[in-house]
């Protein structure tokens, strides 16, 4: 559906439909060149980026100087006439009949030549007009678009969690602690405790929001505002927990090589890697995993959760993401559920993603009997009051229940084979950035 709000006014990307017809194009500069009698104007709308022939032959002496004196990102109207050119970028030209300038830009600070990566981030509100951003952040969108296409095809409903929270979901020393009028809560880590009462009453349901964690690690895989995508099924054990989590990273993959495929290009991404995520996956035990890695020497001791080294060995090892599943207990969340044949294991999964990109999904089978998750909270020193409301999902027709959370930005830097997740969102927040 087209959406001009002005007659004749047509989106770069549309440009095909209309060859041959007069239009309107409302954009930005993004780089001019001057050949003799000839100005070409590369104008960008958002959508797409079209080549604007400026012939002194065709316009008046006034729209000539104008065009002549055209900077970056001056914001501009170009109306003229389509033609189909296989040399130009894109494949389409405008020849240029009319020309409105909104605004002169003086000195746009990100210019051709390579800027540091600080220089970049302090500037992000600009930087987000690149190609290359685009090209991340349209494949965002369309992983963004495939998950809730996944559930909701799969007769999920989408049950959207608070962002304050009064309890911690994911361990006490990740919170962001605030100020409820008086009472002391916590910016969401989670999901998941919400989508539990959720499975009670829908079956299966997923919630997809910001995730907020007070980490204190600067590295390449932590933001400390993420998304994440938290799918909850009641009657639902390990085994199927996992089958959902690899069906939906196949079908996640298969989607963005569908329909990005111009944007992975763009990226320079390799496709080889993608077209061979299909599922199933490996399954490997924690012990599996842990063999592995005193083998390699990474200084891992066993009983520890992974480091960053030990996931970026271990998914190195495989040519699809890997499940690392039975971690033990004890590094594990309060409300996994023991494995009833190693009762210092837990019920749980851990998905890394291949290429060295590590964790992109964790999640297990709950703890669904009263007592024993009573006995948890109690050892993990969890202000019994705040569960009152969560122990009531275990004393009213507690059932068997799975699910997983799957983090946005290091599945969309594993897809984009990105090296790090700053480039994933479009305002990150990292350990020492808060700005723009
Ligand atoms: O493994 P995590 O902490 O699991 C949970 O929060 C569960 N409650 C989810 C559930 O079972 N419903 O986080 C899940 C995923 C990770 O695998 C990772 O992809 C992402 O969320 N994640 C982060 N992404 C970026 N920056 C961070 N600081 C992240 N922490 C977790
Ligand atoms: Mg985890």
């Amino acid at each position: 559906m087209a959406l001009a709000t002005v007659e004749g006014r047509i989106y770069v990307n549309e440009a095909g439909r209309h060859v041959a017809e007069d239009v309107w194009v409302f954009g930005w500069l993004y780089h001019r060149r001057d050949k003799g009698k000839l100005q070409f104007l590369l104008v960008r709308d958002g959508t797409g980026i079209i080549q604007c022939v400026v012939s002194k032959a065709d316009v008046d002496e006034a729209t000539w100087q104008q065009a002549a004196e055209l900077t970056q990102e001056s914001s501009v109207k170009v109306y003229g006439t389509v033609r189909q050119d296989p040399r130009a970028p894109g494949g389409y030209e405008l020849l240029l009949k009319r020309l409105e300038v909104v605004q002169i830009a003086k000195d746009y600070p990100i210019t051709p030549k390579e800027h540091g990566v600080d220089f970049l981030m302090d500037h992000r509100h600009l930087w987000l007009r690149s190609s290359r951003q685009h090209a991340i952040l349209r494949v965002r969108h369309e992983i963004i678009r495939a998950i809730r296409d996944f559930f909701d095809e799969r007769g999920f409903v989408l049950l959207d969690a608070p962002i304050f929270t009064p309890a911690a979901c994911e361990g006490t020393t990740t919170l962001f602690e605030t100020d409820y009028f008086g009472q002391k809560v916590y910016l969401t880590q989670s999901g998941q405790l919400y989508m539990e009462a959720g499975a009670m009453a829908f079956g299966k349901v997923y919630c997809f929001g910001p995730a907020f964690r007070a980490e204190r690690s600067k590295t390449r895989r932590h933001l400390i505002e993420f998304w994440m995508v938290e799918p909850e099924v009641a009657y639902f054990d390990l085994d199927d927990d996992m089958r959902l989590a690899e069906e939906l990273i196949e079908y996640l993959v298969q989607r963005v090589l569908e329909r990005k495929r111009q944007e992975l290009e763009v990226l320079e991404r390799d496709l080889a890697p993608l077209e061979k995520i299909r599922a199933p996956f490996p399954r490997i035990s924690y012990d599996e995993a842990a063999r592995i890695l005193e083998e390699a020497g990474t200084g891992f001791r066993f009983g520890d959760d992974f480091g960053g080294t030990d996931e970026t060995v271990l998914s190195e090892r495989f040519d699809r993401p890997v499940i690392v599943h039975r971690y033990p207990a004890a590094v594990k969340a309060f409300y996994m559920k023991n494995d009833p044949e190693q009762p210092d294991r837990a019920l749980c999964m851990d998905i890394l993603a291949p290429e060295g990109y590590g964790e992109i999904v964790g999640g297990g089978q709950r703890e669904d009997d009263l007592e024993i998750l009573e006995r948890k909270i109690e050892a993990h020193n969890l202000p019994r009051k705040a569960f009152e409301w969560y122990l009531d999902l275990r004393r009213y027709g507690t059932v068997p229940h799975a699910g997983f959370g799957l983090g946005i930005e290091r599945t969309v830097a594993w897809i984009c084979g990105l090296s790090h997740v700053r480039e994933t969102i479009p305002f990150p927040r990292m350990l020492y950035r808060l700005e723009p």
